[in-house]
C-alpha cells in the first residue's frame, strides 16, 4: 500500500476564499479600501463566487474588532503576537463560524486549506486549532462571554460591530432609545442613490424610483455607468443626504453673486449646485487643494454648457486665492473622520482613530473661518461635515466670529426629524441618507 501523501498535496484551492483573504491583505497591510479591492479582484470570479467574497470581506471588515477580541480569546493570546496574515485568515474563518452559514466543518478546513496555501504549511495547526476553539461557542455565546464586565455602551459596541469610542460619541448626540437603530443601520449597504445635474438630465431618465424628498435624485440598483446620462456626465451617483445639503445652500436668502464650494472634491456637491447656481443666473467657483482630486471635480463638471460654466481651481482653502467677501453663497464642506458613512466603507470604524480628531477639527476651524470671510456681508456659509461626531460639528460651529448661525432644519422643511437645534442632522436609520451635519451661517452685515 503506498503511504497516505502528505496532507499539503490535497490543499483545495477556494476562488472566493483566496480573493477575500487578499483583499483582507490588501486592506490591512497597505491601507486599501475593502470595496475598490474588492471589485478589482471580483473581475475574474464566477458570480457566485462573487457574491460569496463580498460578503466574506465586508462582514469580516465590518465585526473585525469584535472578531479580533474572540481570536485573542480562543488563542489565548494578543491578536498583534500573531503574524499578520494568519490574522486575517483567522478573521474569515471566524466570519464564516459565527455570522455566515458555512457548515463548521467546512468554515475549518477551508481556511486551514486557505493558511497553507497563502501563508505556508506551518500555520495549519495553529489555525486550526483557535478555530475550533471559536467553534465552541455561536456568536450570541460570545457575545455573552466578551460582554461580561461591559456596560451598556460596551455591549452595544459589541453586539452592533463599532468600536467603543464611536458609540460613545453617537450617545451625545441620539435618544438612547435610538442608539441601537443608528448603529444597526451602520452595517446595512445603501442603496445606490443617483442625482441629475440640474438642467441637463431629468429624474425620469434615470429610471428607478424617485428619491423620498430629493427632487434630483433616484434611487436604482445595477450598474450607473450603463445609463446615458450618467455617461454623459449630465447626471452622477450621489447620496440624497449630500443632495439635501447642497439644496438648503441653494434655498437660503443670500444677496445676489457667484456661489463657492470651498472643498470640493471629488465634486458630488459642485455638480448640483453647479446646476442649481445657474438656475439662479450665476456661476459655482469649485475650489481643491488636491490636484489630482480637482480633476475629478472638472470631470464632474464637463456637461455644464456656457452661460455661466463652473469652473474648476486648485487652492488651499485655509489660504483663499480671492478676495474676502467675493461670494454670496459658500459650501465648506470640510475633510472629516467621515463616520457618518461607516455603511459604504466596512472597514473605516475600525481604522479611524480618536486620535484623529483633534487635527481635523484644527483644519475644520481653518476652513470655516475662510468660508465666512469668503462671502460679502449677509451671505450664507453652508458647514457640512459626513459625520455626526460632535466635535467635529457642533463644537466648530460654536467657536465661529463673524457669523450667526441660521435655522437649517427650516431649510429642507420635507425631511421629518433632520433637526439637532439649529443643525440639520441625517442618519441612516431614520433617513436612510449618511449621516450629514450641515449647519448654516450668515456673515454679520458690516
Ligand atoms: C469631504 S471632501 C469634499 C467632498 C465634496 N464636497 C463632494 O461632495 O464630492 C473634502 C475635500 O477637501 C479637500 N481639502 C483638504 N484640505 C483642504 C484645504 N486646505 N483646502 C481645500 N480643500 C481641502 C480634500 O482634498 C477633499 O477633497
Amino acid at each position: 500500500m503506498s503511504p497516505k501523501p502528505p496532507r499539503s498535496r490535497n490543499r483545495q484551492r477556494d476562488a472566493a476564499r483566496t480573493a477575500a483573504f487578499r483583499v483582507l491583505r490588501a486592506v490591512s497591510a497597505d491601507g486599501a479600501y475593502a470595496n475598490l479591492e474588492l471589485a478589482r479582484r471580483r473581475a475574474g470570479l464566477a458570480p457566485a463566487d462573487a457574491g460569496f467574497a463580498t460578503e466574506l470581506v465586508s462582514g469580516t471588515c465590518r465585526a473585525l474588532g469584535s472578531y479580533d477580541q474572540i481570536i485573542e480569546r480562543a488563542a489565548g493570546r494578543p491578536v498583534r503576537s500573531l503574524q499578520p496574515a494568519v490574522v486575517d485568515a483567522l478573521r474569515l474563518g471566524t466570519h464564516q463560524l459565527l455570522a455566515m452559514r458555512v457548515p463548521t466543518h467546512a468554515a475549518l478546513s477551508t481556511t486551514v486549506d486557505l493558511a497553507a496555501l497563502e501563508v505556508g504549511e506551518r500555520v495549519t495547526g495553529l489555525v486550526n486549532a483557535v478555530l475550533r476553539r471559536v467553534a465552541e461557542r455561536d456568536w450570541a455565546g460570545w457575545l455573552e462571554v466578551l460582554g461580561e464586565g461591559e456596560d451598556d455602551l460596551g455591549r452595544l459596541a459589541l453586539a452592533h460591530q463599532h468600536p467603543r469610542w464611536v458609540v460613545e460619541a453617537w450617545a451625545r448626540v441620539l435618544p438612547a432609545d435610538e442608539l441601537a437603530a443608528a448603529l444597526a443601520a451602520d452595517n446595512v449597504a445603501p442603496v445606490p442613490n443617483l442625482v441629475v445635474r440640474p438642467g441637463l438630465a431629468t429624474v425620469a431618465e434615470l429610471g428607478g424610483e424617485p428619491a423620498r424628498w430629493s427632487p434630483y435624485g433616484a434611487y436604482r440598483d445595477g450598474d450607473p455607468a450603463t445609463l446615458p446620462a450618467v455617461a454623459e456626465g449630465r447626471a452622477g451617483v450621489q447620496d440624497e443626504g449630500s443632495q439635501l445639503v447642497a439644496l438648503a445652500l441653494a434655498r437660503a436668502d443670500a444677496p445676489d453673486g457667484e456661489w463657492l464650494d470651498l472643498c470640493a472634491g471629488p465634486g458630488g456637491k459642485s455638480a448640483l449646485l453647479a446646476g442649481l447656481a445657474r438656475a439662479a443666473g450665476t456661476r459655482l467657483v469649485a475650489s481643491e487643494l488636491q490636484p489630482h482630486r480637482a480633476r475629478l471635480v472638472a470631470e464632474n463638471l464637463r456637461a455644464y454648457p456656457e452661460p455661466n460654466r463652473p469652473v474648476t481651481i486648485v487652492a488651499d482653502g485655509t489660504r483663499p486665492a480671492w478676495r474676502e467677501g467675493s461670494f454670496a453663497r459658500v459650501l465648506a464642506d470640510v475633510p472629516c473622520t467621515g463616520l457618518g458613512a461607516l455603511r459604504r466603507r466596512p472597514e473605516s470604524r475600525w481604522r479611524r482613530r480618536p486620535e484623529d480628531l483633534p487635527g481635523l477639527v484644527d483644519l475644520q476651524r481653518r476652513l470655516l473661518a475662510t468660508a465666512i470671510a469668503s462671502v460679502k456681508p449677509g451671505g450664507v456659509v453652508a458647514y457640512v461635515t459626513c459625520s455626526p461626531h460632535p466635535d467635529e460639528t457642533a463644537d466648530v460651529v460654536a467657536g465661529v466670529a463673524g457669523a450667526t448661525v441660521i435655522e437649517a432644519p427650516s431649510l429642507l422643511p420635507e425631511v421629518p426629524e433632520c433637526g439637532s437645534g439649529p443643525f440639520v442632522q441625517l442618519w441612516p436609520h431614520r433617513h436612510g441618507t449618511d449621516a450629514m451635519f450641515l449647519a448654516m451661517l450668515r456673515r454679520a452685515d458690516r
